[in-house]
């Protein structure tokens, strides 16, 4: 079968190594793909954004793909699915109107409310003047988030009222985040640690992934502004069976019952970043496909193909499966430019990338590089997702960081301490 797979980031690097080994794959053609990706068997990239959805039909088109794969939520959130399923095509990841889960965070808080489902408190604002006023009279911490799509920037948690009022004016005034930012939720800050909890879900069934869970802060011991990521492993021992069972059955089931009570049945990953206290899940946010960069060491985990398991999916029969997982742990740093999640420089040469792909069980996946005519050179915020595969996590995060070390450019980043909470709870 030949799949396209749509997205650009270590997250479709990851699933393109990993879709290219399955038996059901001839041939992968990923649009627009990265270096990384071109050097994985049975891959090819096609020079078309993940956000022209139209090009993206004409190419599906014209390629005659059987299946297309969805990494990134913007083309979800933009209807892919219903334009591709009117002409007859396969797509695995939800419509447009299920998609808005992730779209739009009022939307997402206001099922969450109506259906019971564990979240903080919250508030919903149109007008800057009233969200302002009630900033004034509000207790802190709290946390202030743009409505609408930011790239995992648009939320800020709050210790005093100034800062409140200053991420109000950035949303709101400002409009850094454009449209996203025309309506705005503030909300109770919630304690505890975070996880990333994401299944395959026909609208029916869910088959959870392994636990995992992310660093989103760009400096050591969650320090700075929030980034997309900047390292991820799993297991998560976070993620006890108590907290599972209750994740399963308090926010997972329910969100996908819900969402098809709604008239939204929702088909394909869906991904609740929670935080768990003594066990208790609440949902920070949903996303409506997989974790970047949990995605690395979760399909470096995976023993179950995961093309069988979409297939499945889109026939509606995911409640026979299971995913069978590596015992062993997985380990992903993020290496940032200088500067990410602000602006930062391009065009820095990589070394080292084949040197650390040596150590056994290293895999490095490619999110923002390309090459050059003096060699691979970084092309993005984050460059490259350097994962690990070993007995437990404390072996995964030493040879995760022997492949770092391995690797230079001028002004590489990356936190020094990916794991370290895993390594608490042992
Ligand atoms: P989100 O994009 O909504 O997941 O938010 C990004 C990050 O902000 C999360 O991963 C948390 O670290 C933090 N965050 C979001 N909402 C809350 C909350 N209600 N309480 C505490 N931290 C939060
Ligand atoms: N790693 C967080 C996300 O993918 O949204």
């Amino acid at each position: 079968m030949k799949i396209l797979l749509v997205g650009s980031g270590g997250r479709e690097h990851a699933l393109a190594w990993k879709m290219a080994q399955s038996d059901l794959v001839s041939e992968l053609l990923v649009a627009p793909g990265n270096i990384g990706i071109t050097r994985e068997p049975k891959c090819r990239t096609a020079p078309v954004p993940s956000d022209d959805v139209s090009g993206l039909l004409e190419l599906a088109r014209n390629e005659k793909v059987d299946l297309t794969v969805v990494g990134p939520e913007a083309p979800l959130v933009a209807g892919l699915t219903d334009l591709f399923v009117k002409s007859g095509l396969r797509v695995f990841g939800p419509s447009a109107a299920a998609a808005l889960l992730e779209g739009s965070k009022v939307f997402s808080k206001d099922l969450m409310k109506k259906y019971k489902i564990p979240t903080a408190d919250y508030e919903t604002f149109e007008d800057y003047d009233l969200a302002s006023a009630y900033l004034k009279s509000a207790k802190f911490p709290l946390v202030v988030k743009a409505d609408g799509l930011a790239a995992g920037k648009g939320v800020f948690v709050c210790n005093l009222e100034e800062e409140a009022l200053d991420a109000l004016h950035q949303i709101m005034k400002q409009k850094v985040f454009g449209i996203a930012g025309e309506r705005v939720i503030i909300e109770d800050c919630l304690e505890g640690e975070e996880a990333s909890f994401i299944a395959f879900t026909d609208g029916v069934s869910v088959i959870p992934l392994a636990s995992s869970q992310d660093h989103k802060p760009i400096f050591d011991n969650d320090r700075g502004p929030n980034t997309g990521g900047m390292g991820a492993y799993s297991p998560a021992p976070v993620v006890t069976t108590s907290a599972h069972d209750r994740i399963m059955n308090e926010v997972m089931l329910p969100t996908v019952k819900a969402l098809e009570a709604e008239g939204r049945p929702y088909m394909g990953f869906l991904y609740a970043g929670l935080m768990i206290k003594d066990d208790l899940p609440k949902v920070l946010e949903f996303n409506v496909r997989l974790g970047d960069p949990e995605a690395q060491p979760l399909l470096v985990r995976m023993k179950t193909d995961p093309v069988r398991l979409m297939l499945s999916a889109l026939e509606g029969s995911l409640s026979k499966e299971t995913i069978k997982w590596d015992n062993d742990a997985a380990v992903c740093v993020v290496m940032a430019s200088e500067g990410y999640p602000g602006s930062y420089p391009k065009g820095k040469i990589i070394l080292g990338l084949d040197e650390a792909e040596t150590i056994p069980g290293v895999k490095v996946f490619v999110a923002g590089a390309e090459s050059s005519p003096s060699g691979v050179v970084t092309s993005g915020g984050r460059v490259l997702g350097v994962t690990s595969l070993a007995q437990n996590i404390p072996e995964a995060i030493k040879k995760a960081y022997e492949g770092v070390e391995k690797i230079y450019w001028e002004g590489a980043h990356y936190r020094r301490d990916i794991g370290k909470k895993a390594l608490s709870r042992s």
